[in-house]
């Protein structure tokens, strides 16, 4: 026996008696006996939302009936649970909608920022974007004939600038990259990009609520992102889209329904956009998920953000620590970057047997996913992870790594692993 093992129980121990937050994961209802890694994917339930969606069914829908759209709040719902996640990513009220997809923000977004660059060609995004985003950009390029998209990786995007900065419309790239979780520098690209004269949109998907962010100081344009990861709305929450003010008076929405009009119950016969965020609203919005969100969202009531992103870097610190010592020596390497400062709230180890080593983990309670061809995700949330939940997660996978405890070649058992 090495005394690693000993070292690290200990700096466990030591980080989860020091941790300010824990008291925070009674705000969650979590399995006993599961160790939750897979929060950047689907978020755990939060305590708040089984009373809240009950009373929504049974008092709000079961007795108020339709009155319900003013009498509780239902017509302003995706503008008020707008501001709330506006708080989390530093925007002021006023520009943010909840509602739809990601993917379908993602339209209006990169839509409606290419229409403010009129005279440029190139719709700029990362080959390693998330498919969604790269379809959507490919999509909105195909519907404006002078579009061109150009797949810059992040670390090349300041030389491609410099080349062909006069004609890039729009950026489009997300702070963190779903796979390896590095995190870019959101402030340097935006403003890389505003110095070529471009826009910048953001896919905040893998990034709010795991970190602060500062949509409003750092001048994005655009941003949208989903409600169910680190915002643990729900499985298929509600999504938003940020727009900066000074684009209120100028942006188009592409798909212009009826919630967005001026005078949405006036019938008029002529669209004619709301003023403000409101013209991003589309059709009838999702109540019953909405509201579901919003009782998720009072997890971050009280919540300093710089708190949790200190803690989630100590936990990714301490995660990579774990596999160094316990997994590497079983050729398990980590391609997420060891500088905290450019980690999201994930690591990710590569292995060929990912998909095996990922349902073996589940057998014994530990939850994580894989990203094909080779990659473990383990998602940390610093709101309810600790340091020894990681520690015996990894544990568990060097233990069914030295005993070949796992199908080399599982068949798959759904679209989600
Ligand atoms: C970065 C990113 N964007 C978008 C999505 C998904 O988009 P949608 O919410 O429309 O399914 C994901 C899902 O994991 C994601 O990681």
């Amino acid at each position: 026996m090495t005394t690693a093992p000993l070292a690290l129980d200990e700096r466990a121990a030591r980080a989860d008696a020091d941790d300010a937050l824990a008291p925070l994961a009674e705000r969650f209802v979590l399995p006993d006996g599961v160790i939750y890694l897979d929060g950047n994917s689907l978020g755990p339930l939060p305590a708040a939302v089984p009373p809240a969606v009950t009373d929504v069914v049974t008092r709000q829908w079961g007795t108020d009936l339709i009155g319900s759209w003013n009498d509780n709040g239902w017509w302003d719902a995706p503008l008020r649970i707008g501001d709330t996640i506006g708080r989390l990513v530093g925007a002021a009220p006023g520009q943010t909608v909840a509602g739809d997809s990601t993917s379908v923000h993602l339209f209006t977004a990169l839509t409606a920022a290419a229409a403010l660059r009129p005279d440029r060609r190139f719709l700029v995004t990362d080959p390693g974007h998330f498919p969604t985003d790269r379809y959507l950009a490919e999509a909105v390029a195909r519907r404006q004939d002078r579009l061109e998209v150009r797949r810059i990786a992040p670390p090349d995007l300041d030389a491609f600038l410099a080349e062909e900065g006069d004609q890039v419309a729009v950026v489009s790239y997300a702070p963190v990259d779903f796979r390896t979780g590095e995190l870019y520098d959101m402030a340097a690209t935006t403003e890389a990009a505003h110095r070529a004269g471009a826009l910048a949109v953001w896919d905040l998907c893998h990034a709010a609520g795991a970190m602060p962010l500062h949509l409003d100081a750092q001048e994005v344009d655009f941003a949208v992102g989903c409600g169910y990861k680190f915002l643990n709305g729900g499985p298929g929450a509600p999504a938003y889209l940020y727009v900066a003010h000074r684009h209120h008076t100028s942006f188009e929405t592409p798909v212009t329904g009826w919630n967005g009009h001026a005078n949405p119950f006036g019938a008029d016969r002529d669209y004619s956009p709301a003023p403000g965020i409101a013209r991003a609203r589309i059709g009838t919005p999702p109540i019953l998920s909405l509201l579901a969100l919003e009782a998720a969202l009072t997890v971050f009531e009280d919540v300093d953000l710089a708190q949790v992103r200190a803690k989630s870097m100590s936990l990714t610190e301490f995660f990579l620590r774990c596999a160094t010592e316990l997994l590497t020596p079983l050729g398990i390497e980590s391609v997420t970057p060891p500088d905290p400062s450019r980690r999201g709230s994930h690591i990710a180890l590569r292995h060929p047997h990912a998909l095996g080593l990922t349902h073996a983990l589940a057998q014994r309670g530990v939850i994580i996913d894989m990203r094909a061809p080779d990659l473990l995700r383990f998602g940390v949330n610093a709101l309810y992870t600790t340091h020894r939940q990681l520690l015996t997660a990894a544990r568990h996978l060097q233990e069914i790594m030295q005993e070949s405890a796992y199908d080399p070649e599982p068949p798959r058992t759904g679209p989600v692993t």
